[in-house]
This record gives C-alpha cells, sequence and structure tokens, in this order.
C-alpha cells in the first residue's frame, strides 16, 4: 500500500484497514465524486451569523412544520420520523405525489432553519410488497434535490425474526413468498458540509461511538401503548442519534415530533429543543413527558 506524507494509509485497489489518519482525497478527487460536491467553503460557512437562542426554543408547536416560526440558521440536529401515510391514526390518505409534497416541503423548511454543517436524520421504512414502495430512493432524491448532502443511512434493526408475524405469502412454496421487514432505515444528511464548522462539547463514550458508527443498530422499538402515540421513537434511539450528531446545547428539532421523544431525549442529554406536530393530543403528550423530566431533580432532592 502507497503511503502519503502527512497521513497513515491512502486507499489502495485492496482498500484499507486501518482508518484513523486515512488520506482520501484520491478517492474523492476521482470523476464519481469531484463534479457532483456542493460543498461549502468552511471559511464562508464560519462567517454565516448564528442566531441565538431566544424564546423561540425550547417549545412545542402545535402546527404543520411547512412553515417553522424559528430563525435561519439554528438548529444543530434534526431528527424525525415522518408520517408514513398508510392509515396510523394522524395519517391523510395523500397519494404519492402528494405525500412526497409534504416531505419536500418539510424538508425546505428544516434545510433553511438548520446551521452550517447541521444533520437531518429521517427515520423511514419502505412499503408494502405489491409493489414495493421504496420511500429510502424517494427520500434520498428529495432531500438532494433540496440540497442536503447524503452522509449514509443506519439500518434500525428492531426484531431478531422468527417473531409472530406470519405474511409469508405462501407457505413454504415460490408461489409467492413474501419479506418480512424487521428492520427501518435512518437516512443521515447535511446541510453544506460534512463536517461541523464550529467546534463544540460532544458527550459520546468511547464505547457508544463504536457501537453507533457501525451502519447497523440493534435497538428494540418503544411500545405504542405505554406512550400512548400509535409510532413512538424509544429514548435510547433518539439518544444514540443525538450523541452522535450533535453537540451539547444545540438546539434540536424534530419536525413530526409525536409524542415528543426526540425532545425528552434533548432534554435529558442537555440540547435545546423544539417540535412541531399538527394533533393536539399528541402535543400535550409530549409536553406532558418533558414537564415529567422537569420534575425529576425536585422530586430527587425532596426524597
Ligand atoms: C411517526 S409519528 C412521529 C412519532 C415520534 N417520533 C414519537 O416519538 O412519538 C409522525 C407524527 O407526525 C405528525 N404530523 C403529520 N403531519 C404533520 C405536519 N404537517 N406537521 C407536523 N406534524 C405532522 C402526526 O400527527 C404524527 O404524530
Amino acid at each position: 500500500m502507497k503511503k502519503s506524507k502527512n497521513k497513515n494509509t491512502v486507499t489502495s485497489s485492496f482498500g484499507t484497514t486501518k482508518r484513523e489518519g486515512h488520506d482520501s482525497s484520491e478517492f474523492y478527487g476521482r470523476n464519481l465524486y469531484s463534479k457532483h460536491l456542493n460543498v461549502a467553503n468552511k471559511k464562508d460557512l464560519l462567517d454565516i451569523k448564528i442566531p441565538k437562542i431566544g424564546d423561540w426554543a425550547d417549545k412545542i408547536y402545535c402546527q404543520s412544520s411547512e412553515n417553522m416560526p424559528i430563525p435561519d440558521n439554528c438548529i444543530g440536529l434534526a431528527f424525525t420520523s415522518p408520517p408514513y401515510n398508510v392509515g396510523k391514526d394522524y395519517d391523510l390518505d395523500l397519494d404519492l405525489i402528494e405525500y412526497l409534497e409534504l416531505i419536500k416541503d418539510v424538508g425546505r423548511e428544516v434545510f433553511r432553519v438548520l446551521r452550517p454543517g447541521g444533520r437531518y436524520i429521517i427515520n423511514i421504512a419502505n412499503l408494502g410488497r405489491k409493489p414495493y414502495i421504496p420511500l429510502t430512493s424517494l427520500f434520498h432524491d428529495i432531500h438532494a434535490e433540496i440540497g442536503f448532502l447524503s452522509m449514509g443511512e443506519i439500518i434500525w434493526q428492531k426484531a431478531k425474526g422468527a417473531s409472530g408475524s406470519c405474511a409469508w405469502g405462501s407457505w413454504k412454496s415460490a408461489k409467492a413468498p413474501r419479506l418480512r421487514d424487521i428492520h427501518e432505515y435512518l437516512l443521515v444528511f447535511a446541510k453544506q458540509s460534512f463536517s461541523r464548522p464550529d467546534k463544540g462539547i460532544s458527550d459520546i463514550s468511547k464505547e457508544e461511538f463504536m457501537e453507533a458508527t457501525l451502519s447497523i443498530w440493534n435497538l428494540p422499538p418503544e411500545s405504542a401503548k405505554r406512550i400512548g402515540h400509535p409510532a413512538p421513537f424509544s429514548i435510547p434511539l433518539a439518544e444514540r442519534v443525538i450523541k452522535l450528531y450533535s453537540y451539547v446545547d444545540d438546539v434540536v428539532l424534530d419536525p413530526f415530533v409525536g409524542s415528543g421523544t426526540t425532545c425528552l431525549a434533548a432534554k435529558i442529554n442537555n440540547r435545546h429543543y423544539v417540535g412541531f406536530d399538527i394533533s393536539e393530543e399528541y402535543c400535550l403528550i409530549a409536553e406532558e413527558r418533558i414537564k415529567a423530566e422537569e420534575l425529576q431533580p425536585s422530586l430527587f432532592e425532596k426524597s
């Protein structure tokens, strides 16, 4: 393997085993990349004024996230799971084009409010079998059109398999076997830069970092019944995203906040939060979960 002057390794025809200090400029200099990358200059990004945290933060807004009353360039991380439009309590029955328009309108707003280098992580599953609708691929295209840079995708393995699901299509026959999904995806996007141009405090441990930078996450889902929402995130999932992709004191946004898990996990992990949902019922659940967390220290002091 060739060695460059300052770095430990360079990309070779056989790959490389050691990534620390790896010089990848040759790989990214190839035509495959150079004509498509739209990354801003770090100095220009550092010149962008970042608004101070104001009374727009640490709130749940009971309104559509297609228009967010928050300033440009103020959010470090957005993490969400959009409505899937498949018949859950909160779903409208939009056709695919209308549905993707909603996702795009919200994506544009998220892009506006993210600070340079801010990340947008979207949890989504692909749908159906007859035919299979690859939402992941459609979401990639839409967000690339908006201007997001794709940083990859995580497979969230929610179950080990061989569970109660018996949607085989046909039993032990090649007539119509159907795949049974035990995973969803987390699509990872960034605004204007793959790295945060600003400095901040990271609070992820070595073990968490090693685990979180693998492309498959094994984390159990949350119980819908326990939370009172049909599709809640689990706190460990939100915490892992928050610790990996944001600094302490960042503002974390969830444009489809539901029961408020992202905001609650942000608060527990010393970040600010902003959440949006069109359902008054879910906004109330979110606010109550956050309030219960605020009461925790005083309960502790009393005992
Ligand atoms: C998959 S759920 C999010 C669940 C959330 N991750 C949690 O932990 O509870 C999607 C949410 O989007 C909300 N929603 C649908 N359309 C919306 C819109 N235009 N703006 C904001 N929220 C919307 C729904 O009411 C629903 O609660």
